[in-house]
């Protein structure tokens, strides 16, 4: 979206109030009164048929009456003239068109909505809203919003689906002293969607992190690359995770593919940090806002308290940053400013005693160290101490220090005096919690970022365009049967054809058939009745395995075939696959699901009872690049059953993932086609020795 046009909307010159009223308590009102009060440098022209003065200010009957002109319009008239209202500001040069009023799209009038986007776009002017509470700037004293006050100055900005959740933000940034500079509500996103916001706030010299609460995106894909390429932190809550799951799904992986996973997948991909509540959204706010990332994972807790201290300690594990012991010099150091029955080890503890100079000589020696990622000070409030003079030591000492590429958080714990001297503390620019498991979390959602962004994810992709034409045949035979699945031999030709490594599968129609290809195939050999009308090969007594010579194929082909019609008996039979039996290996599953949201979106886990029963799975976004594949492999909670337990060889996770990647690219490659996917089981040999793909099920979207 065009920046000057976006520039216009956000920070503009001139703004007119459409709707604008003298009678307090109507939104048109709080608007103009919202500029006036806050102090609104630019040019205000109040909109009103009938009054022509609002709030001291000249009002003008229509836009098209103002004589100069403006970047902004704020409506405020009810639904049904909105359309209009767009038209006279296109006309009028209205660079942002903000829309506050309800009833569009969420009671069913998209029609509405989309008749103002495209009277909009017919003049270059874009749509924030429609149904949102209005945007605020604080640089800017602009509050073009019904919220009741511009928010705490500072350096986060925060872009929310919810207006409601907008307005009590607003206000609580005063209490949670968590400043931001930008609150852009962003309602229906009929037109400005997260993605364009986020792309101009990443050029905003005013905002230094990305706050966004979700509902749910338009274009999730578009969200990921522009995310991607942003350079501050995106801290995101995403609410409504628990519904989405439910939707009937034709596959494993469908059924397992909630919008949690899905969501929480897709984040990872854009280097978006998550936050697990409000609290959290805020907490992470404050210290990304303000501090740097933990480059290294090298945590030194200081703290005068020992309880404290292993309450850090704990959470430092839980939150996957577990402390090491400082090493030899650090401790000898800091043993120096400490009674001698403190301990240097990590957590340092200055005990009790710990006073104002001890904590600057702590802080300021251990930032300063190379050993040192990121520093969390805890402080328990004693009798001998003044909370208010040990936050200035350390903020002195952090100063002091020169460093500046490290990030500090700090807990207090105690009465009215810590929680004032943890508010100067923030307001001075460092990150303070009333837990010490909190100053510890937010520690490592930094130290995650910093992960996050050593392998930022890409959304490269190329078509592989033999395989999809080799694909496409396969699915327009299948469609001009009828059918909307592949049955297990089609599914497999498109795996294979995309380089996928399946078992060898023939059809075999007749019993000679089978004999002459068994032959081919080798024994031992499985032979599976193949049918669209049979989804459930075992249950219908289908599967046969372990068939070693003529005899057994021939004596399978009757069993199966005879056990089909008495499952089915007006089922329609291809006939039989007969199949090399792949030896044992480790059961792994891949699959994929054409998610509403992101499009193409892939899950690997360990096979068999795992997913059965402990969903072990993970997703990715397709495209999936090696590295990614990678690290799914590695998240999964049996992930050291395929590094090798127990004495048994690794597995072949090298395979592993290049099939994972081959795997993203079919299942994007032929979006226009499939819906959801399941490779299971895929059986995992030894390092060197790759995978094979032993069953396929591909299920078409419906067209
Ligand atoms: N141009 C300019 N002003 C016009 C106008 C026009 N063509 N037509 C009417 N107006 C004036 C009205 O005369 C009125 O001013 P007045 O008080 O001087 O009479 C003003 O615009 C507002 O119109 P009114 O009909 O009184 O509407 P309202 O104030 O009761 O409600 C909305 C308007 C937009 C607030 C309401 O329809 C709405 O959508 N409310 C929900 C907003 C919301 O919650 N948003 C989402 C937050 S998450």
């Amino acid at each position: 979206m065009d920046k000057k046009v976006l520039n216009g909307l956000l920070r503009p010159k001139s703004v007119a109030v459409i709707g604008a009223s003298n009678t307090p308590g109507k939104i048109g009102y709080s608007v103009v009164d919202n500029l006036i009060k806050d102090g609104y440098q630019g040019k205000i022209y109040p909109i009103n048929p009938s009054s022509p003065e609002i709030l001291g200010l000249k009002a003008y009957p229509t836009i098209t009456d103002v004589p100069g002109s403006i970047d902004a319009a704020i409506v405020t008239v009810p639904a049904k003239i909105v359309p209009a209202m767009a038209e006279e500001c296109g006309k009028k040069g209205v660079k942002g068109f903000i829309v506050i009023t309800s009833g569009f799209s969420e009671v069913g009038r998209k029609d509405l909505e989309q008749q103002i986007v495209d009277t909009a776009h017919q003049y270059g002017m874009c749509v924030l809203g429609p149904n949102i509470v209005g945007t605020l700037s604080n640089s800017d004293k602009f509050n073009g919003s019904f919220a009741p006050c511009l928010p705490l100055a500072g350096k986060a900005s925060l872009i929310s689906q919810s207006g409601a959740l907008l307005i009590a933000l607003d206000a609580a940034t005063y209490t949670r002293k968590v400043g931001f500079d930008k609150l852009v509500s962003i309602g229906n996103m009929s037109d400005v969607d997260f993605a364009d916001i986020v792309e101009w706030l990443d050029e905003d010299e005013k905002t230094s992190c990305i706050s966004l609460y979700i509902e749910g995106f338009k274009d999730g894909r578009r969200f990921i690359e522009a995310a991607q390429k942003t350079k501050k932190p995106i801290i995101a809550l995403k609410s409504g995770v628990s519904a989405h799951g439910a939707a009937a799904a034709a596959s494993h992986t469908g059924s397992l593919a909630g919008a949690a996973k899905v969501y929480g997948a897709a984040f990872r991909q854009a280097g978006v940090i998550q936050a697990a509540d409000l609290n959290d959204l805020f907490n992470k706010t404050q210290a990304f806002s303000e501090q740097p990332a933990m480059k290294g994972d090298n945590l030194l807790i200081i703290t005068n308290g020992g309880g404290v201290g292993v309450l850090a300690t704990d959470a430092a594990e839980r939150y996957g940053l577990p402390l090491k012991f400082a090493p030899e010099d650090v401790q000898a150091e800091l043993k120096k400013h400490m009674p001698e029955f403190g301990s240097a080890k990590n957590p340092v503890d200055i005990t009790g005693m710990g006073g104002n100079e001890w904590y600057y000589d702590c802080v300021k020696y251990a930032f300063a160290h190379k050993w040192v990622d990121g520093l969390v000070v805890l402080y328990c409030e004693t009798a001998v101490t003044n909370p208010q003079e040990i936050a200035e030591s350390i903020k002195k000492a952090v100063v002091d220090s020169k460093v500046k590429d490290k990030p500090v958080t700090v807990s207090f714990v105690g009465g009215e005096r810590c929680d004032a001297a943890m508010g100067w503390l923030v307001e001075n620019g460092i990150p303070a919690y009333g837990a010490p498991d909190l100053a510890v979390q937010t520690m490592a959602g930094l130290r995650d970022y910093a992960k996050l962004h050593e392998k930022k994810a890409s959304f490269d992709f190329k078509s592989n365009a033999k395989a999809r034409k080799t694909a496409l045949e396969i699915v327009a035979a299948a469609r001009a049967d009828g059918r909307n699945a592949l049955t297990e031999i089609e599914a497999k030709q498109v795996f294979k054809a995309y380089g996928l490594p399946v078992t060898d599968t023939q059809l075999a129609k007749s019993e000679d058939e089978a004999v002459t290809l068994a032959k081919k195939v080798g024994f031992p050999l499985v032979m599976k009745i193949v049918s669209p009308d049979i989804l459930h090969k075992s249950d219908a007594g289908g599967v046969k395995v372990n068939i070693k010579d003529e005899a057994g194929v021939r004596d399978a082909f009757k069993t199966i075939m005879a056990n089909a019609k008495k499952y089915k008996a007006d089922a329609n039979i291809h006939g039989i696959a007969i199949q090399e039996m792949a030896p044992m290996g480790t059961e792994v599953i891949m699959g994929s699901v054409n998610d509403p949201t992101f499009g193409p979106t892939m899950m690997f886990g360990l096979g068999g009872i795992f997913v059965e029963v402990l969903k072990d799975v993970t997703f990715r976004v397709a495209p999936i690049a090696d590295d990614q594949a990678v690290e799914m492999i590695g998240e999964i909670r049996g992930a050291p059953i395929l590094a090798g337990v127990r004495g048994e060889a690794p597995r072949d996770r090298k395979a592993l993932a290049e099939t994972i990647t081959k795997y993203s690219n079919m299942i994007l490659d032929m979006q226009d086609e499939i819906a959801e996917t399941d490779a299971n089981p895929v059986l995992v040999y030894e390092d060197g020795k790759g995978l094979k793909v032993v069953d396929a099920r591909m299920i078409l979207k419906k067209k």
